[in-house]
């Protein structure tokens, strides 16, 4: 009885005595890396260690059970014990797999009595992965960057360039897929995310493909930079330049065979979701004669330019007027030279 006694005093006096301190309880790993539990270990100084064990929280048939690691299948080899059996009982944990995550807890045994921490150590296992968000933008919105690294001072790369700031007003050329990593690690880039910039079409340009034969096909070609791509519409301006028509839809506007009534001032008109803009080229389709057609492209929409088209085209048509009716002239002359025998016969002819 007296030593039954003796024994719970001399117990509860160890008991009191001993503890086990944990440097970071909630320890974040990220997976495949390696991480350490910082811990020591008291009790009293009668007492001599004999042996020391990890624990994991364990949860069989609804009830938590704490596992030796030892017995644990998945842990074989990735387990270091750094400690010793006097106040040091840090472990090491390689090759963090995502299983990983969860209560681990130590044990100490000396001669007379084991000691289990009443407190544990909470491993999360996290895998580096790269956000942007938003992912998609417009141009001009900010758009920041986030690395789950476990609080780990991080490293952006665009395309494989690294990038500086992790929060910045988005431009065009800031598309691309971006992926990040541990400092001093770069080797082990996270899975990368793309960044979508969105605008509206820019540079919209129009060309003419004629082959210059008569009757023949002619194709006016729509393009522009724009994302998401956009679609096109074809305008023609008739007499006035006030007035425009729709003729079409479609990069490519196709004109099978040009016949006069083609004639007139096109452009095209790009758009998406996020605006639209015209082409700065009018490509004139002239046709002057059902076997002549001409195809002046006109760069630059300048009043000028085209006002100096407008007056060339004017001088053509009128010397080519002029020439036809100095031709008529002629042969009208002609006629009247031809016919002066007739003329005179007449006059003759009235005369008598
Ligand atoms: C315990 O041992 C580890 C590994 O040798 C060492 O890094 C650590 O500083 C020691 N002390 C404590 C209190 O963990
Ligand atoms: C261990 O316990 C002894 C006696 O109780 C105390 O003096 C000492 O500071 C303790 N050490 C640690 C690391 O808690
Ligand atoms: C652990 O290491 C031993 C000795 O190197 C090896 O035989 C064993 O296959 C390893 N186990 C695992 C699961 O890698
Ligand atoms: C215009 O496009 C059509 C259809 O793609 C093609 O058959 C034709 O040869 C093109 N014409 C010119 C002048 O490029
Ligand atoms: C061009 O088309 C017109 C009308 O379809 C036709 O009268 C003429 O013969 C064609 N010319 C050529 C060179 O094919
Ligand atoms: C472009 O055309 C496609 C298919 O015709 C249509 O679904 C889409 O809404 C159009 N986009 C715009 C911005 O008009
Ligand atoms: C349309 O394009 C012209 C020439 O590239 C540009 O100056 C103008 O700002 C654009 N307008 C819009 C609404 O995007
Ligand atoms: C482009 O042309 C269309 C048709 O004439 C017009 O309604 C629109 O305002 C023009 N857009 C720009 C940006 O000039």
């Amino acid at each position: 009885m007296i030593t039954v006694l003796m024994l719970l005093i001399l117990k509860s006096g160890t008991v009191s005595a001993s503890s086990v301190t944990f440097e970071n309880p909630n320890p974040c790993a990220l997976k495949g890396s390696s991480v350490e539990f910082r811990c020591s270990y008291n009790y009293s100084k009668q007492e001599t260690v004999d042996k020391t064990t990890w624990h994991k929280g364990e949860l069989k048939d609804g009830l938590w059970k704490r596992v030796k690691l030892s017995d644990l299948p998945s842990y074989e080899n990735r387990t270091e014990y750094l400690g010793d059996l006097q106040h040091n009982c840090s472990l090491a944990i390689h090759d963090v797999q995502e299983n990983d995550a969860g209560y681990y807890y130590f044990r100490f045994d000396t001669y007379t009595v084991g000691w289990r921490s009443k407190t544990s150590v909470y491993l999360s296992v996290k895998e580096l992965s790269a956000r942007v968000y938003p992912d998609t933008v417009r141009a001009g919105d900010t758009v920041t960057l986030e690395c789950t690294s476990c609080q780990l001072p991080s490293v952006w790369f665009k395309d494989g360039r690294r990038v500086a700031k992790t929060e910045f007003q988005a431009q065009v050329e800031d598309a691309g897929n971006y992926a990040c990593a541990v400092e001093g690690q770069e080797s082990a880039l996270s899975d990368p995310v793309a960044l979508d910039v969105q605008y509206p079409p820019l540079s919209v340009s129009a060309e003419v493909s004629y082959s210059g034969k008569a009757n023949s096909s002619v194709n006016l070609t729509c393009s522009s930079t724009a994302n998401p791509p956009a679609n096109y519409t074809w305008y023609k301006r008739t007499d006035s330049l006030s007035s425009t028509v729709q003729v079409g839809s479609g990069q490519v506007l196709s004109i099978p065979s040009v016949e006069q009534s083609h004639t007139g001032l096109y452009f095209c008109q790009a758009r998406n979701q996020l605006g639209e803009n015209n082409s700065t080229e009018l490509l004139t389709v002239d046709v002057t004669d059902k076997t002549v057609n001409h195809f002046i492209l006109l760069v630059g929409i300048g009043v000028k330019v085209v006002i100096i088209i407008m007056l060339t085209l004017v001088i053509i048509i009128w010397a080519w007027r002029w020439r036809c009716s100095s031709a008529v002239d002629k042969e009208e002359n002609h006629n009247d030279y031809e016919n002066i025998p007739t003329a005179h016969t007449d006059r003759h002819l009235a005369q008598v």
